[in-house]
């Protein structure tokens, strides 16, 4: 039966998968959700979006995303609390960055309107599909591709953008091991390394598979010239607590500018938390660690939201950090969930009901 939501049409799916998933034993981005938002891009204009069954998507083998890599991709999670109700997360943020990425990427940008009525829509018929266990929560990817055809390297005059969800746990079980990256680099001054493009990821599979080997979970990115300052941890970006100070490098080109991230560092300043957010040598961190003045690390982003690292391996040596009843990463993680969660106020106004 085909309805309107939010001025959406949404095309209903006929039957339901949802009593196929186990909802307490949820892995993270596994199982997806009945529908999807779907938007297309031609004639110079985006149209409509719809909200859809959730299906396989036919493109032609000279679409550009294949040999062009036109691609980019959002994360944001929604959440029920005890009463129903759903929350998203600084979602105005995650729709600008997605139009930051899109103009990097020559791929043009998405009206705010089918961005948000969109996503509102999409969360409302599937609301079911959003878990209620503590630590879980519906993973949502609203993504951006080239579907235009053509080998002519140049960008493409067609574009999809879908929203697709799958109920979640969480991201990483326990605390990582991280290596500190001395060769391969993520991204490149004047590249695309603010931006969420798939190619940013695809370029960091390789040199994690090599620190994978070596016994470490995820690589510690470093500058591209020098390799001497710490940047992102994988797809996170990275705090360092140096006695008690927290400190995080400043964005740039190079570096994804996070919305947990920047959250973060306004919790933890609220809470008289000092933050330095300034250039961190590898150098420096290595001296910490050797005085035992080096606390803590943890990676933030939405998927993993605070992942504490155990410790990291540097020049062919390892470093442990200290294991410590009381962290930043704890305290912050709460602080950060409680309010994802409508489970404390929200003095920031971050939390979004979608209606
Ligand atoms: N850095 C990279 C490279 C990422 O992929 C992500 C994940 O989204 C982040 C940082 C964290 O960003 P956010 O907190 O907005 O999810
Ligand atoms: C997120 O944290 O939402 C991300 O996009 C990271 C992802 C690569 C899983």
């Amino acid at each position: 039966m085909n309805t309107v939501i939010n001025d959406i049409e949404v095309i209903k799916s006929k039957t339901s998968k949802i009593n196929e998933v186990d909802f307490d034993h949820l892995k993270f981005g596994t199982v997806f959700s009945d529908h999807m938002l779907v938007c297309d891009y031609n004639e110079g204009r985006w149209h409509a979006p719809k909200v859809v069954p959730y299906q396989p998507i036919t493109l032609d083998p000279s679409a550009k995303i294949f040999h062009y890599g036109q691609s980019v991709f959002e994360g944001m999670k929604a959440y029920k609390d005890v009463e129903d109700s759903v929350w998203l997360f600084r979602p105005l943020d995650n729709f600008k960055r997605l139009n930051i990425s899109s103009k990097r990427l020559a791929m043009p940008e998405l009206p705010e309107a089918y961005f948000m009525d969109g996503l509102n829509a999409l969360l409302k018929v599937d609301q079911a599909w959003i878990p209620k266990n503590e630590g879980s929560s519906l993973y949502v990817r609203p993504f951006v591709f080239a579907s235009g055809n053509g080998f002519h390297a140049s960008p493409a005059d067609a574009y999809k953008f879908i929203i697709a969800t799958a109920p979640s746990g969480s991201y990483f079980s326990g605390k990582v091991k991280v290596l500190i990256e001395q060769n391969y680099s993520r991204s490149a001054n004047g590249g695309v390394g603010f931006a969420k493009a798939g190619g940013n990821y695809a370029g960091q599979f390789y040199p994690t598979q090599l620190a994978v080997e070596k016994g470490y979970q995820q690589v510690i990115w470093t500058d591209d010239n020098t390799h001497e300052y710490i940047e992102e941890a994988g797809a996170m970006n990275i705090f360092v607590r140096i006695n008690d100070t927290l400190i995080t490098a400043p964005t740039s080109d190079r570096i994804l500018d996070g919305i947990t991230r920047k959250s973060i560092i306004e919790l933890a300043q609220s809470e008289g938390i000092k933050v330095d957010v300034r250039k961190l040598s590898v150098h420096e961190v290595v001296e910490a660690a050797q005085q035992g003045s080096l606390k803590e690390m943890f990676g933030a982003g939405t998927a993993a939201v605070v992942s504490p690292i155990s410790g990291f391996g540097y020049n062919g040596k390892d470093y442990d950090l200290p294991e410590m009843k009381e962290t930043y990463a704890s305290y912050l993680k709460k602080r950060i969930t409680d309010i994802q969660t409508n489970k404390a106020e929200d003095p920031f106004g971050w939390r979004y009901k979608v209606e």
